[in-house]
């Protein structure tokens, strides 16, 4: 593979992605920042990249691309291939997060955060692999969260849905091995972006009249991870540090984080029982392929 690498990033306006953008076009990769509406709500941020790029000559290009829906996930990623001529490097940025206790949380308010935390990585991932199988080669990094791993109560459908997407991104890393394409996950610990501020609140809040304490909860966790909060560069510097680990010597999960909250701990026991389970089913020897020190730091 060139060390210097096609980069699509999801949800590139805000937060993380823009940051991502910014930090691997500015270390000589080709980045596609794809966004939802660059010509109206995102306008902003879109015409921020563009002059950046400019200014200090980035192959940095901005795409709509909204990943809720699947024509614009697909046209998007054709638009990127027929650009640069291949996709090395995909990051599943896009989320946001929603708060309130469970009962409270509609079902269609359930439905929305997994379309876009889950189902989003579901559509761009079938969109590019069929280019990175054609190459032999390719990165699938999924931004998941601490809450892709433990359950903080008032975030339970946001806890779901990285939940969901730390399943899809560890199948995808066994079955995909085998013909070179990587699959990895960044989990996140607080930082301060624009998620506190954009967060969605459950909307059925008659519900939790009953819940007496419980109804406290939702406010003291923000406030903990708000006043917790750590410089999102960070991320953006882990994201570069994988995608310039050469291919075959990345891991399965990188735990990036202020504060130590056992994530790493709970990363290392399920690799050996993953292990276990793959001696047991008679699956190993067709596993061999994937590397056993499958956690680490960025
Ligand atoms: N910040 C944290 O503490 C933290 C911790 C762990 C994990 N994470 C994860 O990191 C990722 C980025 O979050 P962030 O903290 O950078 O939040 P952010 O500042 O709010 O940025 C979120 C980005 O996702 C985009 N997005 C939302 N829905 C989208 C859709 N349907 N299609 C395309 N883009 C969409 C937003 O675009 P719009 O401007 O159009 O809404 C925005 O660009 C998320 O997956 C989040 O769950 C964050």
């Amino acid at each position: 593979m060139n060390s210097k690498q096609v980069v699509l990033v999801t949800g590139s306006s805000a937060g993380f992605g823009r940051l991502i953008a910014e930090t691997v076009a500015r270390h000589g990769h080709t980045v596609f920042a794809t966004m939802r509406d660059p010509q109206g709500r995102n306008l902003t941020h879109a015409t921020e990249l563009r002059v950046l790029a400019q200014r200090a000559s980035l192959a940095l290009f901005i795409l709509d691309l909204d990943v809720t829906d699947e024509s614009s996930v697909q046209r998007a990623v054709h638009t990127c291939a027929e650009h640069a001529g291949r996709i090395d490097v995909v990051i599943n940025n896009a989320g946001y997060a929603l708060i309130g206790l469970a009962e409270a949380i509609t079902t269609e308010q359930a439905r929305q955060i997994m379309d876009t935390n889950f189902f989003g990585s579901v559509r761009v991932n079938r969109a590019v692999l069929p280019f990175m199988r054609r190459q032999g080669a390719g990165l699938l990094l999924h931004i998941s969260s601490g809450a892709g791993r433990l359950v903080f109560p008032a975030f339970s459908l946001y806890c779901a849905s990285k939940f969901a997407l730390e399943a899809l991104a560890e199948a995808y890393h066994y079955e995909l091995a085998p013909q070179g394409i990587e699959s990895a996950i960044i989990q996140p610990g607080a930082y301060q972006t624009s998620i506190f501020g954009k967060m969605a609140r459950a909307a059925d809040e008659g519900r939790t009249e009953t819940y007496g304490v419980a109804n406290q909860v939702p406010a003291k966790i923000n406030n903990i991870l708000t006043n917790t909060a750590g410089n999102p560069q960070e991320v953006a510097d882990a994201v570069l540090r994988v995608i310039e680990t050469p291919a075959g010597q990345r891991k399965l999960r990188y735990r990036v984080s202020p504060a130590d909250i056992g994530v790493d701990e709970i990363n290392a026991l399920c690799e050996q029982v993953q292990a276990r389970l793959f001696e047991a089913s008679g699956i190993a020897a067709d596993l061999a392929f994937v590397k056993r020190n499958a956690a680490g730091s960025a």
